[in-house]
């Protein structure tokens, strides 16, 4: 299967989205895990299609009103470009470059379903009309990839503690786990033969105290808009003092359980993606610094600005109280 990068003008290098030492080294990772060389392989044929409509990544999305939340109408940083937003994503299940939005949109959402289950009262199970019934709020926060990029989103959606008033979890709740969609025939994965070393489908788990935080939230849009494919449609949690990865995309089951779950990046490398992932300048990943973190400037074109980490993602006065 020959593999062919032909650079799009608003796709931006991987290896510009992390430090090349790091972007080669995560390269090198996954080739490590799966035996099979991925050097030089960052796209399937996508970049020979025609320009067209098709080229325009903000697709297949409704208009979605939410009120703003006083708490969270400033960031301190730019609002980043919703292009570039919408063309720099991680999404494993889709591929590994950033450059996933076109193979997202195989992503099938009708007669989409969330499951909540395990250790609750009222065990649920919502449709869209459900998840959009919920009083929406429009949130802008800072978002910190623990590869070092960032950006400024204004999301839509609601938090997460209204599930929890929803379902009333037991006492023995003490954990909750959240799970992407996975259908191997569409969400193959990062490389060609497909990704099976990858232990899919994603999954991500907090404490139930982190849930219960005000700041933590599950998105259904975005940019004033329903999520698009590849930001995680319909819908997606967003943690903000913890780094990206903790934020599953696409969710089919919430599940409350009594035992710390296993995560999809922890597994992969315990050493390297932690279960807490709180943003921590002071705590390097072990292949690169956390101190600075390069943050996609607001302008239509890729632009870096590094600015130094903050603790929690600058949301201590919201979380400090969770980690003594
Ligand atoms: N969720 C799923 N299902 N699959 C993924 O690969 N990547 C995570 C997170 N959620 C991921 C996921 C990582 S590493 C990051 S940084 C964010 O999604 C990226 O979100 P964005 O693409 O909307 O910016």
């Amino acid at each position: 299967m020959p593999f062919i990068h032909i650079p799009q003008p608003w796709q931006l290098p991987e290896r510009e989205a992390t430090s090349e030492g790091a972007f080669l080294n995560r390269r090198r990772f996954l080739q490590g895990l799966s035996g099979i060389s991925i050097a030089g392989a960052a796209l399937p044929l996508w970049g020979c299609e025609q320009q067209s409509e098709a080229d325009q990544p903000i697709i297949g999305v409704q208009p979605l009103p939410a009120s703003p939340n006083a708490d969270f109408l400033q960031a301190g940083r730019p609002i980043t470009n919703e292009t570039l937003a919408a063309t720099h994503n991680n999404f494993y299940e889709y591929g590994s470059s950033k450059n996933i939005w076109k193979n997202a949109q195989k992503l099938p959402l009708e007669d989409w379903k969330v499951e909540v289950t395990g250790l609750v009262s009222q065990p649920r199970t919502y449709d869209l009309a459900d998840l959009y019934k919920f009083p929406l709020e429009q949130r802008l926060y800072r978002f910190r990839c623990v590869e070092a990029w960032a950006m400024v989103v204004p999301w839509l959606g609601f938090p997460m503690s209204a599930i929890l008033k929803d379902v009333e979890p037991t006492p023995q709740a003490k954990f909750v786990r959240f799970t992407s969609y996975y259908d191997r025939t569409i969400t193959k994965g990062p490389i060609f033969p497909p990704g099976d070393f990858l232990p899919f489908p994603y999954h991500e788990a907090l404490r139930i105290e982190e849930m219960a935080n005000d700041l933590a939230f599950f998105a259904v849009g975005i940019y004033g808009h329903t999520l698009p494919k590849q930001h995680g449609a319909p819908l997606r949690a967003v943690i903000p003092w913890k780094y990206g990865f903790k934020g599953a995309k696409s969710i089919v089951k919430i599940e409350f359980t009594d035992t710390q779950p296993e995560t999809f990046w922890n597994t992969l490398s315990p050493g390297e993606y932690k279960f807490e992932a709180n943003v921590e300048p002071e705590v390097a990943h072990p292949r690169w610094s956390q101190r600075k973190e390069r943050l996609i400037a607001s302008g239509s074109q890729f632009e870096w600005k590094e600015i130094p980490t903050l603790l929690y993602n600058g949301y201590g006065e919201f979380v400090g109280n969770l980690y003594g």
